[in-house]
């Protein structure tokens, strides 16, 4: 019997003008959509902005329903926009924000195994900028700090 431990490092801003511009372009995508989220039932608005390989920047909010469940969050809704659009170019950033609390955003258990799925897809990281409502932005290097003991296709023989 060994123990085993998990960790990672990530870079924790004390807010956006500590980033680099092109970082802060992202998450500012993600901010001024998060206002249009459709979020009638839980009232969190969420925003995602992700930035492509050539430049490009796309964004998308949370999209709720009655029916609880049909709801996407931002980043999925987003994440199978650009996939289905552009499958060979690659995601480079992917900033995640809400104005509803004053910490960063930690996306949710889904999110973080989708954003992995374009990660092995792509076969390179992406960069995830996480922010709240003038909070401090933390920036990591991959979904795969977000989700150890991650479940890929390579198990799927
Ligand atoms: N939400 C997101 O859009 N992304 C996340 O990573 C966390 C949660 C949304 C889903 C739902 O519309 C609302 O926030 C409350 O859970």
């Amino acid at each position: 019997m060994k123990k085993e431990k998990f960790s990672f490092e990530f870079t924790s801003y004390d807010n956006k003008a500590e980033l680099e511009n092109n970082q802060r372009q992202v998450l500012e995508e993600a901010d001024k959509i998060s206002q249009n989220a459709y979020a009638p039932y839980s009232n969190f608005k969420v925003g995602a902005a992700v930035q492509l390989e050539n430049g490009e920047i796309f964004s998308s909010s949370n999209q709720e329903n009655a029916a609880y469940p049909v709801g996407s969050c931002a980043e999925r809704g987003l994440l199978a926009y650009v996939n289905a659009n552009f499958p060979n170019i690659k995601i480079t950033k992917l900033a995640v924000s809400t104005p509803n609390i004053n910490y960063p955003l930690p996306p949710c258990g889904m999110c973080r195994q989708y954003i992995l799925e374009m990660e092995k897809k792509q076969n390179s990281s992406i960069e995830l900028l996480l922010a709240g409502n003038e909070s401090e932005v933390f920036v990591l290097n991959s979904a795969k700090d977000l989700l150890p003991l991650h479940f890929t296709d390579e198990f799927l023989g």
